[in-house]
């Protein structure tokens, strides 16, 4: 049995993505998200517009959006369907300017009645990054946040290493001991993350919108990305920039009882259509063609193949 490596100097990936997004002058306390990538909230009101048609079709009168940004889905729901009850839960203070009916905070409300949507908030939740390592075990990543070098820490299994972690790996994204280099990102964090969410909606519906992947599609070498002012940068937790990895979404909808689905499925039945308005109108009513035919451009971007439309919903009805 080969020695265990001594200690690194360096952070783990999680405590380095932790400290870069979410640490005292971290990225997400000082960025809007919205100045450095496009989600589907960016991209066209008809985002908003289906989460208002669930709500309402559900029954409910309320929307907790999760990672709130700077409040972007909230206005538009706001604008959309002035009755609905609205609060954002985001670690970034509240916008300046923002409508006073819509509630701001930086903790989960300890209940809820409505529903709750986090886009693109579980790919910012720091993981742990676990790799082959060259002998065949599975131990944890470290990294230089401030270079991006990275070091190979602990094996799994070693008393330093939660068991958890091991737990996890071997149930969602099992390794080979024959292929050094092949790495998981471990998703328990994730499913923790929104399963403390899920578990407070009384009656409900709990979305989690996010790009990732299943079982039969893990990235071998993993999803780590960085962002900054539009463009993908060399990945870095050093807080200039966004660190994202993509969800094991099977892993977060088996802890919370959720349905996987992907968003054009869903927004097609909630009545966001691509397809080219009809050509009569444009003789009939020109301007409302000229409308019609930009709505469905922004429809055919929130459901694209290859694009947003591939994003994955966990979706969880609590009665
Ligand atoms: C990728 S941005 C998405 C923003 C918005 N939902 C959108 O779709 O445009 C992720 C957001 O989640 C926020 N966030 C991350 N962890 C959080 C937490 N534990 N509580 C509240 N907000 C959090 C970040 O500050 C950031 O604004």
């Amino acid at each position: 049995m080969p020695a265990v490596p001594p200690p690194t100097p360096h952070p783990t990936w999680k405590q380095a993505w932790d400290a870069a997004l979410y640490g005292a002058d971290g990225f997400f306390r000082r960025e809007a998200p919205a100045a450095h990538f496009r989600t589907s909230v960016h991209a066209s009101p008809l985002f908003a517009r289906a989460l208002a048609t669930m709500t309402r079709e559900a029954g409910l009168d309320t929307v907790v959006d999760i990672g709130a940004g700077r409040g972007e889905l909230l206005t538009a729901l706001r604008a959309l369907d002035p009755g609905l009850d609205l609060l954002g839960v985001e670690v970034a203070a509240r916008p300046p300017g923002l409508d006073p009916a819509i509630a701001w905070t930086t903790a989960l409300p300890e209940a809820v009645e409505g529903l709750v949507v986090a886009n693109e908030w579980l790919d910012n939740i720091p993981c742990h990054v676990v790799e082959v390592a060259p002998d065949g075990r599975l131990v944890v990543v470290h990294v230089d946040p401030a270079t991006g070098q990275e070091t190979l820490g602990q094996p799994l299994g070693h008393s330093t290493v939660a068991p958890s972690l091991a737990a996890w790996v071997e149930r969602w994204w099992p390794l080979d001991a024959r292929e050094p280099g092949t790495r998981a990102e471990v998703g328990s964090t994730r499913d923790a993350a929104w399963a403390d969410v899920v578990a407070r909606v009384t009656r409900g519906i709990a979305v989690a919108v996010d790009y990732g992947h299943t079982a039969q599609h893990r990235p071998p070498f993993g999803s780590l990305r960085s962002y900054r002012r539009g463009q993908e940068v060399d990945v870095l937790p050093d807080g200039s920039r966004d660190v994202t990895a993509h969800v094991a979404v099977d892993a977060v909808a088996d802890r919370v009882g959720g349905v996987v689905r992907r968003q054009r499925d869903v927004l097609r039945e909630l009545g966001v259509s691509g397809e080219r308005p009809d050509l009569g109108l444009a003789t009939r009513d020109p301007a409302a063609y000229v409308r019609a035919l930009a709505g469905a451009t922004e429809a055919a971007e929130l459901t694209a193949e290859g694009g947003l439309g591939d994003f994955f919903w966990v979706v969880t009805v609590r009665d």
